[in-house]
């Protein structure tokens, strides 16, 4: 809480106000040095006519942690006495012109800045992060979305030290300075909000390619990395490509300057940033070769760049009124980054990939104390709103506008929104009006999405009348959150549903008052209670809800479990397939840990056994498809189902099905196993990838196995399959087998992993990653000792979340330890890294924030831990909003 201890205060959305000054233009010099840069910035600035047409509010501007030298306003000095700075802002005292140019020159410490907010060092690089309210730690300023101007920058450094200089826009100008520095001057022709601002600086080494956009004018693409990642930007390179390609096909839309530019670094609080031009990315999502990356990270670059690109269109043209508005550009760009993807790879896999995030991360934010809206209504510190909420929730959302308009209705709506906004800071009422324009809809019930938290859910009955041949389905929604529940009103909920025959096949039915039978249908769902008839069903059929997650929504459905193992075997949706099998697996966990909190014996469901049996055999799955139909739900995921969480009772209930089926299937896991060994050297086609996938989910059943006789036929197959592999996905899935079996395979797989790949960072990641996640008691004191070991560091992000966000999110089970030694550690961390990096240190501090879903014991070791974090002086606002509303 800088320096006075108060405590710090939330900004509200009913409290927009348009700015009294807009700035038209903005000419920034850096003077980029060892010890301190100076920024000159001079600003074109008007009074705003609509709300300060006397000038009688005086000049605000935001501004951290800088050092002011000096200002000026029209080339005239102000007087110390005709200006005030505090901790966050500037006060112009006295009465300014209509129109005015304001000059200010500062010195700030990038050298210094562990925030990795604002101008900063990564690998003795200079890199920015403006979003969401960096750039007032660069220079005095109008930080806020809805002020946009043209930028131009120059930028002055030691030429040997920092041979490349950028920023976003078009290069115009470059020069040598003649003492030992140089001058480089960007211009860039587009209005943006200061948060779009990016510079980097550096001994960088660039992949360059190009693409031809559809109406012929060539853009020049650069990937610009630390010289020794130079062989590793290729993927990156090709999605990059893929990315244009897709938005001009799908959407229509066309990159706009002669020049794309994607610079990575090693030190970044998040993914990547779509800085106009110039996108900043964590190394992460960039580098990548068979040896270093698995399949997965391939997939997470082709994502990722995908969504940075397309915020060139769905946030950087049309960008923010406020942050309250984020879900505008983040949803709707996650929205677009999905149906890239999918397109890309396939689609089922994507959607169950997706679904699982949503109900993971976002069904658990919802039940906490940080539940909010995807367009919230107040926050203490916008970083911390960043969430799985307003991004994936808010994706779900625009998935709804897709559902309810189809595909060319979308893009009808899509249209109108860029014809209406180009160029404007707008709102999500004003997507939302564009969508229904287009289509000559009514969505004012849609905002209720935006308005209320809270996770839906929704209840279905079927009844069938044998003499009517119909079938009628009676729904009714509610707010599962008991604390949302007052004010609460019915949400829009469009449910994709299909009938089963008897065989299993699609029924042609009727739905009332349409004409045409068809086999799925979308019920659009308004009230609390609706009710939807089908005609001509001459059987009893068997209904397959929500198909392909239409909705945010969870089900509550009676369904007995020959219904949902007829869904698994029949489905012709394969999300629903998988879906109906992860129900039938959730019950029947559930039930196994009931049975061991009363201690009753335990016997794994014959049904659910045939089911996934079924699964196992079918020659029609693709191996990505049915090793996720084959995974089961993991132990956050049924948390979320318990009133009072019992993370021991739930790990044991889910091991005695996993050794069950493991031991049941031995010899078809091995023979599946042996039966996908390749025979061909690495490839990253689409055939590879799957068969890569169902022999880790082999792999990982034989590691279920008991030993017999000091033999496991698991470990000696994942240690063969270690000592062999000749990429990422492989030696990743052999080591995540032995790392749950402490002993001398474990010690020499993890060692030669060490010996092999210490020098490369985002590898080295992998090998913290893997130990904090292993399955085994002795993991506390392993992650513990790893928080000590040398290349352990605070400062760098990757490397920290990689211990300790996945020792204390992603391995709940000794996490939730009863000796409370995960809870103290969790919390010395946090502080720490407070103290350096408070948007590092919020997100960790979330793994606490279910403390009241735990036993008495547990309750109250963790909010010992909070109290404790709360009261620690100089803790940051980030961190403060986090603990605060957990302890409520
Ligand atoms: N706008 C970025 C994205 O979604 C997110 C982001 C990158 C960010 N860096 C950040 C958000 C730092 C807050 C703080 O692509
Ligand atoms: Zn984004």
């Amino acid at each position: 809480m800088k320096d006075q201890e108060k405590t710090p205060h939330s900004i509200y959305r009913k409290d927009y106000q348009a700015p009294y000054y807009w700035i038209d233009a903005v000419d920034l010099t850096f003077e980029l040095g060892e010890d301190a840069t100076r920024v000159r910035a001079r600003l074109q600035m008007r009074r705003n006519l609509e709300n300060n047409r006397s000038g009688g509010h005086n000049l605000v501007l935001h501004g951290e942690q800088l050092k002011t030298l000096s200002l000026k306003v029209n080339d005239n000095a102000l007087a110390a006495d005709i200006w005030q700075a505090d901790e966050e802002n500037l006060t112009v005292l006295t009465q300014l012109p209509e129109q005015f140019v304001l000059e200010s020159e500062v010195e700030i410490y990038p050298q210094n800045n562990t925030s990795l907010d604002g101008l900063y060092q990564s690998s003795g690089n200079f890199c920015t992060q403006c979003e969401a309210e960096g750039f007032r730690r660069i220079t005095w300023f109008l930080d806020r979305p809805d002020v946009m101007a043209r930028y131009s920058s120059t930028i002055i450094a030691d030429q040997k030290k920092y041979p490349v200089l950028l920023s976003n826009g078009n290069r115009c100008e470059q020069r040598d300075l003649g003492d030992g520095r140089h001058l480089v001057r960007w211009e860039d022709p587009f209005l943006k909000p200061s948060y779009l601002f990016a510079l980097v600086a550096g001994n960088l080494a660039c992949l360059d390619g190009e693409f031809i956009t559809r109406s012929g004018r060539k853009v020049r693409l650069e990937i610009w990395v630390e010289p020794q990642n130079i062989e590793q930007c290729e993927h990156a390179l090709r999605s990059l490509q893929q990315s244009m390609k897709w938005d001009e096909e799908r959407f229509g839309l066309e990159y706009d300057l002669d020049i794309y530019m994607i610079v990575a670094v090693s030190d970044f609080n998040m993914g990547a940033m779509e800085n106009k031009g110039l996108n900043v990315f964590n190394t992460k999502y960039v580098l990548s070769s068979p040896e270093t990356a698995t399949d997965k990270d391939y997939e997470d670059i082709q994502g990722v760049i995908g969504h940075e690109y397309f915020h060139n269109w769905t946030g950087n043209r049309v960008t923010c009124r406020d942050w309250f508005q984020l879900t505008l550009k983040e949803g709707l760009t996650v929205f677009r980054d999905e149906q890239f993807s999918a397109d890309m790879g396939s689609a089922a896999v994507k959607r169950i990939e997706d679904v699982k995030i949503l109900r993971t991360a976002q069904f658990d934010e919802d039940r906490g104390p940080m539940a909010h809206p995807i367009r919230p209504d107040s926050y203490i510190e916008m970083n911390n709103f960043y969430t799985v909420t307003v991004y994936n929730k808010g994706a779900e959302i625009i998935r709804l506008y897709h559902t309810l308009l189809g595909e060319a209705g979308f893009r009808k709506g899509m249209d109108l929104y860029f014809q209406r906004f180009d160029g404007q800071a707008v709102t999500c009422d004003d997507f939302r009006m564009a969508m229904a324009d287009a289509n000559d809809e009514d969505f004012t019930q849609l905002e209720r999405w935006y308005d209320q938290a809270g996770t839906p859910l929704l209840h279905i009955d079927m009844e069938y009348d044998a003499e009517a041949k119909s079938c009628t389905l009676h729904l009714q929604q509610s707010q599962s959150t008991p604390d949302l529940v007052k004010n609460w009103q019915p949400w829009v909920i469009p449910v994709r549903i299909g009938l089963l025959g008897e065989q299993g096949e699609d029924l042609l039915c009727r739905l009332d008052d349409t004409p045409d039978a068809k086999t799925e249908h979308v019920l659009k769902v308004t009230q609390e209670k609706q009710s939807f008839r089908f005609h001509e069903v001459n059987a009893r059929p068997v209904l397959s809800p929500l198909r392909r997650f239409s909705a945010p929504v969870k089900l509550d459905m009676q369904r007995d479990r020959e219904e949902m193992a007829f869904l698994m075997a029949h489905d012709s949706d394969h999300f629903n397939r998988w879906d109906a099998g992860q129900t039938l697996a959730q019950d029947v966990l559930l039930d196994l840990t009931a049975d061991i909190q009363a201690r009753r014996e335990l016997s794994l469901d014959s049904l659910f056994v045939s089911g996934f049996e079924k699964i196992l055999h079918d020659t029609h799955l693709d191996g990505a498809i049915k090793a996720l139909m084959l995974t089961l739900p993991n132990e956050h995921l049924l948390s979320l189902q318990m009133q009072e969480i019992d993370m021991d009772a739930l790990h044991t209930a889910r091991e005695f099905a996993l050794s069950t089926l493991a031991q049941h299937f031995k010899q078809q896991w091995l023979d599946l196993y042996h039966s996908l060994r390749s025979t061909t050297p690495y490839s990253n086609d689409k055939n590879a990838i799957n068969r890569r996938r169902l022999q880790a989910c082999a792999l990982e059943f034989l590691g279920y196995l008991p030993h017999t006789d000091h033999q496991h036929i698991g470990i000696q197959l994942a240690e063969e399959q270690f000592q062999a592999a000749d990429n990422m996905s492989d030696a990743e899935a052999a080591l995540k087998l032995l790392v749950n079996h402490p002993g001398p395979a474990r010690d020499k797989a993890l060692s030669d992993f060490y010996k092999r790949w210490k020098h490369e960072p985002l590898v080295l990641d992998k090998w913290f990653t893997l130990q904090a996640s292993a399955n085994h008691p002795g993991v506390v004191d392993e992650v513990l000792a790893l928080a000590q070991h040398p290349d352990f560091s605070m400062k760098n992000p990757n490397r920290f979340r990689s211990l300790i966000n996945i020792f204390s999110a992603k391995n709940p089970t000794y996490f939730h330890a009863k000796d409370g030694r995960g809870y103290q550690f969790l919390a010395e961390q946090v502080l720490a890294m407070d103290a350096l990096n408070p948007q590092t240190a919020a997100r960790v501090v979330s793994a606490f924030n279910q403390w009241k879903h735990y036993d008495v014991a547990r309750r109250a070791l963790m909010q010992a831990q909070l109290k404790r974090i709360i009261a620690s002086p100089g803790l940051s606002k980030d961190v403060y909003e986090i603990v605060s509303r957990s302890l409520g």
